[in-house]
C-alpha cells in the first residue's frame, strides 16, 4: 500500500490517537489500517467522497462500532470503547446525520435526558447550565420549544447542546452543514470556533472544500477507507484537495455556458402549488427557460422545489398558473402528457417514483415507454432487448444483465437507468431534480456529462439542486427558490456564491 502523502506533521501530544484502525461490513473494507489523530483546540476535517470511510471511524471513535483492530487512546490512555456510553464518559460527543432527538420533547427536555441526575435532576439547575452554554456557544434555541417546531439548523444546536451538556471536549460532526442554509453554517462555524477557542477538540466531516478550506486548521483526506493525505489548510487549496480526494485530475471547475440559446421552450407562467398539508408551498411562481439553456435552481430543500418538480411532472395538480412546453400549455396532472410531449423527468426520489425496483433493468429502460415498442397489439419483446442492451452499454449500467433486478444495482447505477431511459428519446424539456444526491463523484460527473449533452442538443433544462457546487458548475442562469417564491436570478458570469447563499437564506437585498 502506498504510503499517505503528508506535509504537515504536529510536535504537541494528541488528545485522541486511533492506530491501525480496521473496519470491515461483510466483504467492504471500511477503514483499512487507519491512523488518525486529534489535538487539542483544532478543528480538524475530514475529508473524502461518499464511501471514503469517515462516518466508520468516527462511530469507531464514538464507540458505535466496535473495530476489527487496532488501537484508540485518549489523552494518551489506552481505552476501549464499547458503547457510546464509554465515548461520552471520555468526553466524546458526536452529532450524527440523522438526528436522534425526541420530536414531542422540548429543548431542555432533549438536552438533559439520559446525561444522569435521572428522577432527582433539578431541572432549575439544568435549564441554567443549558442557558450558560447557549450564550458560551452561540447556540440560541428556546429551551422550552418542542423539538419538532425548530428548524433543521435548531434541531442541530440541539444535538451539539446535548454533547457539550455531557462536558464533551472533543466534537465530531458528520457533515453537518449539508442541511443548513448559508447563514446557518455561518453560525455553526462560529460556534465551532468558541468551542476551540477554548481547548475543545472538533473533527468536522465534509466533501465540501471551500468549507472546509474556510473552517478546519488541519484536513485529513480519506479514500477507499485509508488515509491518503493530510495537510494544513494554510498549506493547501481547493484544488489540491479536490485532487487528493478523488485521486485523479478533476475537470476545469466551471463547464463553459450555453452556446446555442433558443427560444423559450419550458415556460412557467404564475404557478401556484399546495403541498400536502395543503399549505402554499409555491406561490405564483414565473419562469422561461430557452432550449439550450441550463437554468439552475438553487435553494434549501423545503421551499417548494419538491412540489415544483412533481407539478411539472404531472404528479401535482397545481392551484393555478400554466406550464407551457415549446409554447403550449401542458394539460396539468398528467404525468403522460409530460412523457408525450418530451420532457424528461429525473425525479429527486428516484426510489420511489422513478424507478419500480422490484422490475428489471430492461422493464425499467422502457417505463412508461412501451408504446413505441408495440407493433399490431403486441409488445415486440426482442427489441425492447436491443433497446435495453444498448443503453446498457452506452450508459455504462453495471448490472448482471438487462433482466436484473433493478432492486440489485447502486444508487449510481440506478441514476444511470433512469437517465438513459429519459435522455434517450431526444428530450425538448428536462426536469432534473436533486440529480446526484447521494452519488459518489463519478458519477456526479457522468450525470452532469450527460446533463451537459442534452444541453447540446437544445433541451431546456430545470435543475433543481441544494448542491451549490453543482449548480455553478453547470448552470447558465442561476435562481433560488425560497418559501415558494424566486428569491433573485442572476446570469452566469454575474452570480456570486456570495449572493447566491444570500437569496438562499431569504435576504433580497443585492450585496454592497
Ligand atoms: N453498517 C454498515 N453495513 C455495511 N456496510 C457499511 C456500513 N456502514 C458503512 N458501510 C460501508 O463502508 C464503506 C464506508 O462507509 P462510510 O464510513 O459511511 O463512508 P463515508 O462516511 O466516508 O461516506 C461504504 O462502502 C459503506 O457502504
Ligand atoms: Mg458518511
Amino acid at each position: 500500500m502506498n504510503r499517505p502523502d503528508i506535509t504537515h506533521t504536529e510536535e504537541r501530544a494528541p488528545v485522541v490517537e486511533m492506530r491501525s484502525i480496521r473496519k470491515t461490513f461483510l466483504d467492504v473494507v471500511a477503514n483499512r489500517d487507519v491512523d488518525f489523530a486529534l489535538y487539542e483546540g483544532e478543528i480538524c476535517a475530514l475529508l473524502g467522497e461518499n464511501g471514503a470511510g469517515k462516518t466508520t471511524l468516527m462511530n469507531i471513535l464514538f464507540g458505535y462500532y466496535a473495530a476489527d483492530g487496532g488501537e484508540i487512546r485518549i489523552g494518551g490512555e489506552k481505552v476501549s470503547l464499547s458503547s457510546p456510553r464509554d465515548a461520552i464518559a471520555r468526553r466524546v460527543g458526536m452529532v450524527h446525520q440523522h438526528f436522534t432527538l425526541v420530536p414531542s420533547q422540548t429543548v431542555l427536555e432533549n438536552t438533559v435526558v439520559g446525561s444522569g441526575g435521572g428522577f432527582f435532576l433539578d431541572m432549575g439547575k439544568a435549564r441554567r447550565k443549558l442557558l450558560e452554554l447557549q450564550n458560551r456557544f452561540g447556540l440560541h434555541v428556546d429551551p422550552d420549544a418542542p423539538v419538532w417546531t425548530l428548524p433543521i439548523g435548531g434541531q442541530q444546536k440541539v444535538e451539539i447542546l446535548k454533547a457539550l451538556y455531557r462536558n464533551a471536549r472533543i466534537l465530531i460532526l458528520d457533515e453537518p452543514t449539508a442541511v443548513l442554509a448559508p447563514l446557518e453554517t455561518k453560525e455553526l462555524f462560529a460556534t465551532l470556533r468558541a468551542l476551540a477557542a477554548e481547548g475543545c477538540s472538533v473533527v468536522f466531516i465534509s466533501h465540501k472544500l471551500y468549507e472546509v478550506m474556510e473552517i478546519a486548521d488541519r484536513v485529513v483526506v480519506l479514500s477507499k477507507g485509508s488515509v491518503v493525505a493530510e495537510r494544513a489548510t494554510r498549506d493547501t487549496n481547493e484544488r489540491e484537495l479536490a485532487n487528493l480526494m478523488v485521486g485523479r485530475e478533476l475537470e476545469e471547475r466551471r463547464h463553459a455556458g450555453s452556446k446555442n440559446l433558443g427560444d423559450p421552450a419550458l415556460e412557467i407562467r404564475s404557478l401556484s402549488i399546495k403541498n400536502d398539508k395543503g399549505l402554499e408551498a409555491v406561490k405564483e411562481l414565473s419562469l422561461a427557460i430557452r432550449s439550450g439553456e441550463i437554468l439552475g435552481m438553487a435553494g434549501v430543500s423545503g421551499n417548494g422545489q419538491r412540489e415544483l418538480a412533481e407539478a411539472l411532472f404531472g404528479l401535482r395538480v397545481p392551484d393555478g398558473g400554466d406550464v407551457l412546453l415549446g409554447g403550449e400549455p401542458l394539460p396539468p396532472g398528467r404525468p403522460k402528457a409530460s412523457v408525450d410531449r418530451k420532457m424528461a423527468r429525473i425525479p429527486e426520489d428516484r426510489m420511489t417514483t422513478g424507478l419500480l425496483l422490484e422490475l428489471t433493468v430492461e422493464e425499467n429502460l422502457v417505463l412508461e415507454n412501451h408504446a413505441s415498442f408495440r407493433s399490431l397489439g403486441m409488445l415486440d419483446h426482442a427489441a425492447i432487448g436491443r433497446h435495453a442492451d444498448g443503453l446498457i452499454d452506452e450508459f455504462g449500467i453495471k448490472t448482471d444483465g438487462r433482466r436484473a433486478v433493478a432492486r440489485t444495482l447502486s444508487g449510481g447505477n440506478l441514476q444511470k437507468i433512469i437517465l438513459a431511459r429519459e435522455l434517450s428519446a431526444s428530450p425538448r424539456a428536462v426536469v432534473a431534480a436533486q440529480p446526484t444526491r447521494g452519488l459518489d463523484v463519478g458519477a456526479i460527473e457522468y450525470v452532469h456529462k450527460r446533463i451537459l449533452e442534452a444541453r447540446g442538443s437544445g433541451a431546456a433544462i430545470l435543475l433543481i439542486s441544494e448542491d451549490l457546487d453543482e449548480i455553478f458548475l453547470l448552470a447558465d442562469r442561476i435562481a433560488v427558490m425560497y418559501e415558494g417564491r424566486i428569491m433573485g436570478v442572476a446570469e452566469r458570469d454575474e452570480a456570486s456564491r456570495e449572493q447566491v447563499g444570500l437569496w438562499m437564506s431569504g435576504v433580497s437585498e443585492p450585496c454592497a
